[in-house]
């Protein structure tokens, strides 16, 4: 019995995330909103690992995809109703545009006002709108995006390790990477600020190309 109410309460989402998850159930598709939940609980674990703020990581998580199941065009007026200003072409490409246009909708919607929290938001998908782009919490939610519970993926586990393992900067590096290679394969335009983030970091930790082997044996396992 006690086993039962315990992994019953463990599923639950305390206050005030369940408010904004009942929100969410009301513009997410059921497996957008899974995956919503599923970056929540990364983020609250990678709170741990950098010391962010819980509270804070876990709304960002939750709430971090919450337009980019709406129309293209309410996407585009949430952006210009928060005042958004587009500086490259592809920012209105929905690869990039939903971040931007969850914030703008949290921030309307749920009274966020956070900028830490927004600006993570809109920079998940490298829309710089803010002084919060490239913070460790900015980092982490773009880490906890990808690792997420979901289908595996090769390499899924070699950066679960590195980001676990407070080794940020490395993560960031073999995300940038790998999704340079994900949007080149799928012919979608790479946003400056990846690209910008790649270089920075591959100069800087001076790795080569063996870095982004996906092959990998955890240490874990
Ligand atoms: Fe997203
Ligand atoms: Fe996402």
């Amino acid at each position: 019995m006690m086993q039962i109410f315990e992994s019953k309460s463990r599923r639950q989402i305390p206050p005030p995330l369940d408010r904004y998850h009942s929100f969410l159930k009301h513009v997410l598709t059921p497996p957008r909103l899974q995956h919503s939940v599923g970056v929540m609980r990364v983020m609250g674990e990678l709170a741990g690992v950098y010391a962010l703020d819980h509270q804070r990581a876990m709304t960002a998580g939750l709430l971090h995809d919450a337009a980019k199941d709406l129309e293209l065009e309410r996407q585009l007026a949430l952006a210009d109703q928060a005042g958004i200003k587009f500086t490259y072409p592809c920012e209105r490409h929905p690869v990039y545009l939903h971040a931007p246009a969850s914030a703008s909708l949290v921030s309307q919607e749920l009274g966020i006002t956070d900028r830490l929290i927004l600006d993570a938001i809109s920079a998940h998908s490298f829309v710089d709108v803010g002084e919060n782009s490239n913070t460790t919490f900015s980092w982490c939610l773009r880490f906890a995006d990808l690792l997420a519970p979901s289908q595996p993926w090769e390499g899924m586990r070699k950066l679960k390790d590195t980001a676990y393992g407070g080794r940020m900067e490395e993560a960031a590096l073999l995300q940038c990477g790998w999704l340079i290679e994900y949007f080149e394969e799928k012919a979608i335009p790479l946003h400056p600020h990846l690209e910008a983030n790649y270089q920075t970091l591959f100069v800087r930790l001076g790795v080569d190309g063996s870095f982004f082997e996906r092959r990998y044996s955890s240490p874990l396992d």
